[in-house]
């Protein structure tokens, strides 16, 4: 992996994962004094322009992190050129992020966000859109292991 200066996280919506994700690597990001240029975005663009769900927001905040401020955008084709690492968050994100590479330098920097994990390589991040609450805490410890694993393997380069 080349130097990552850039890391963009996707989902569907971007309004529950990746904004949750994006959160919580600002969140240690500064916590570690690591510069680092953090993103977001959707395969769909059904939410675009809206703050991240209540739910993911509430999760949040009890952790002290606050995500108020993001915004869903979908992914471009563009994001292959402004990021060094594309993190997304299960299977469908993958292979719709992939359908979207122009070559493969595209392609080495696309990830699955658990696979930094040895114990769960291939697992997705599950959709918490039609849960309820305990769905988000969920997913919340799952990205905030994944998240420090990632700047580890980051900071290590
Ligand atoms: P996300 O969750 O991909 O984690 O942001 C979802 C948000 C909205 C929808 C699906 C998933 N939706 O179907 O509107």
């Amino acid at each position: 992996m080349t130097q990552v200066k850039r890391v963009l996280f996707v989902c569907l919506g971007n309004i529950c994962r990746s904004p949750m994700a994006h959160g919580i690597f600002r969140h240690l990001a500064k916590e570690k004094g690591i510069s680092i240029f953090i993103d977001s975005a959707g395969t769909s663009g059904f939410h675009e322009g809206e703050t991240p769900d209540a739910r993911a927001q509430k999760t949040m905040k009890e952790h002290g992190i606050s995500i108020h401020d993001l915004h869903s955008r979908p992914f471009s084709v563009k994001d292959f050129d402004d990021f060094d690492l594309i993190l997304v968050m299960d299977d469908s994100n993958y292979s719709n992020v992939l359908k979207l590479s122009r070559n493969e330098t595209d392609k080495t920097k696309v990830h699955r966000m658990m696979s930094i994990l040895p114990e769960s390589k291939n697992e997705d991040v599950p959709d918490p859109w039609f849960g309820g609450q305990s769905g988000f805490t969920q997913v919340y410890n799952m990205l905030y292991k994944a998240s420090e694993a990632w700047l580890d393997q980051i900071t290590k380069q």
